[in-house]
């Protein structure tokens, strides 16, 4: 039953974070540019921007807990096994292993976005540029590591 709560809450958590990025790009953005006053869409973009940047956190959280039970329940390698000669000599490990790298990469590139160049963005379009540049960057990265969590369904590379 934990496993099972683990997989839905994991791929719940994956549907929004990842959706809720590909609504603010192919939604949302394009709705600003239709807005004539910058001041107004900066507002706009801070206060979305803020709400989904809180819910986006909780679903990186229960996505980095949730990984390794559903990886120990369902496949037995606990964390200490993720590196081990055994687990990287499969192509369910070279799946797995460029998936975590993938992770580790998005969570410092979201936290840089939202809590440096994001805020700075408010007044400035240099910093506006840099944060649209991670936003689109966290997203391509993010759909890569649904590719790699497809792997690993799929039994590996
Ligand atoms: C940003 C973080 C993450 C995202 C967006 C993500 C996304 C996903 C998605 C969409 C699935 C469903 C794929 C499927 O079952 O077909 C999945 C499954 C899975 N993920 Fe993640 N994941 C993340 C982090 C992690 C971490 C940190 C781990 C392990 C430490 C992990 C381990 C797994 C495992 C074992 C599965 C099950 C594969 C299977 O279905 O057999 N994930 N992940």
């Amino acid at each position: 039953m934990v496993i099972k709560l683990a997989l839905f809450l994991h791929i719940i958590s994956a549907i929004f974070w990842i959706g809720g990025m590909l609504f603010l790009t192919l939604v949302v953005a394009p709705f600003l540019k239709t807005m004539p006053d910058p001041k107004d869409r900066s507002k706009v973009y801070q206060f979305v921007g803020k709400k989904y940047r809180r819910f986006g956190w909780a679903a990186i959280i229960i996505l980095l807990v949730t990984g390794p039970i559903i990886l120990y329940g369902i496949y037995g390698i606990s964390p200490g096994m993720y590196f081990s000669s055994s687990t990287l000599s499969t192509g369910f490990g070279h799946a797995l292993i460029i998936k975590l790298a993938l992770v580790a990469l998005i969570v410092i590139s979201s936290f840089t976005h939202d809590f440096f160049f994001g805020p700075k963005a408010r007044n400035s379009s240099k910093y506006n540029l840099i944060a649209k540049i991670f936003g689109r960057g966290n997203l391509l990265v993010a759909l890569f590591i649904v590719i790699f969590a497809v792997m690993l369904r799929a039994g590996g590379l």
